[in-house]
């Protein structure tokens, strides 16, 4: 249900979650202090509560009060690339529920670059939860209809901003205080990259030291599947110019029905019967055009007839650093890899 602005305000008001354009993806928002509408974004989502949520601001007043100890880092990464598609986690001040952050230290913070996302901010006046606006473990949307689609049933309120810019997720950076020294890590990779990061502390005299952690504890909401599309879609390495989609078809057919109907808590999307009708997903050779459509394409070639989605992934050119955000998803959202 597509409502207007002043509706989601006095929805989201009165403890009603509702979806929101931001310029990555949709957002499925309620409150952060209203913790009945918060525990609604988790069970309309179907998701778990380990997963924390990130918190919206529309100003680095409000983003400060939501936080222990906001650095001269996070200065000066917020003045660089806020508004825009980079989420800062940071030791949360008691202002944030651990509802929010799954019982973490850390809260996710980030100003969406969207006007409307931060008009309703700011109507609303506290900062707004907001995990995509998609089933656990689905496809992210990236327009107010993949939404619509999306909680037929929930008859979620959803305000249309238009097709999302980016098109994925935000840049997750971790910034941890330790012995007195400023430490970061990429939790999920998204268009700001840990170059320009580095880069922006660089130019006010910071150091930029960088760790890698896969640690279920900082990380929670990582799984090797995520962003299903509703039919199987796997990934080919063959480096075939043309694919023979129907040899494709009768070659994952007989593995993807063996494998499990859910890993670490993701439905694993699996084959009724045999594929007759398989498609290729194209996408732009410019990575940012890529990223934008990546999603939406998934939906569309998903809803018609079409009973499988190939891939055809050329290492030359997806290896490249500039396809690394799009490439994660891509694999995590494919049931299946097809090495050659
Ligand atoms: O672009 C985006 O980030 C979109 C738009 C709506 O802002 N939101 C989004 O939220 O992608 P979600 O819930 O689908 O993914 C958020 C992920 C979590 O799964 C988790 O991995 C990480 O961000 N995250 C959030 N809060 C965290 C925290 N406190 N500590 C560590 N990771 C966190
Ligand atoms: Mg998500």
């Amino acid at each position: 249900m597509i409502v207007p602005l002043k509706v989601a305000v006095e929805k989201l008001k009165s403890g009603e979650v509702v979806a929101i354009p931001t310029e990555t993806v949709y957002g499925l928002a309620a409150p952060i202090n209203n913790l009945d509408a918060i525990k609604k974004i988790f069970s309309t989502k179907e998701r778990p509560f380990f997963d924390p949520l990130i918190v919206h601001v529309s100003d680095i007043t409000q983003a400060k009060s939501l936080v222990k100890n906001w650095l001269p880092q996070c200065q000066v990464l917020a003045e660089a690339f806020w508004p825009g598609p980079l989420t800062l986690v940071i030791s949360k001040s008691t202002a944030v529920s651990d509802l929010i952050t799954s019982g973490l230290e850390g809260v996710g913070l980030r100003m969406p670059n969207h006007p409307i996302a931060l008009q309703i901010i700011n109507e609303v006046g506290v900062p707004l939860a907001a995990p995509s606006a998609n089933k656990f473990g689905k496809t992210s949307p990236t327009m107010a209809i993949h939404v619509e689609n999306e909680f037929k049933n929930e008859a979620v309120a959803v305000v249309d901003g238009g097709p999302c810019q980016v098109g994925i997720e935000s840049t997750v950076l971790l910034v941890q205080q330790e012995n007195g020294e400023v430490k970061f890590a990429v939790l999920r990779k998204g268009a700001i990259t840990a170059e320009q990061i580095s880069a922006a502390l660089a130019q006010q005299g910071l150091p930029a030291l960088f760790f890698e952690t896969t640690d279920k504890k900082v990380s929670p909401g990582h799984m090797k599947h995520h962003y299903m599309p509703a039919v199987p879609f796997v990934i080919s390495k063959s480096e075939d110019k043309v694919l023979d989609l129907h040899r494709i078809g009768q070659e994952v057919f007989s593995e993807l029905s063996r494998m499990p109907d859910e890993i670490e808590g993701i439905k694993i999307v699996k084959p009724e019967q045999s594929f007759n009708a398989p498609q290729e997903l194209k996408l732009s050779l410019d990575p940012a055009l890529a990223a934008r459509s990546f999603y939406a394409q998934l939906r569309e070639i998903a809803q018609g007839d079409t009973d499988l989605i190939v891939f055809n992934y050329h290492e030359s050119l997806h290896s490249q650093p500039a396809w690394e955000a799009l490439m994660e998803r891509m694999f995590k959202a494919a049931s299946l890899v097809l090495e050659n």
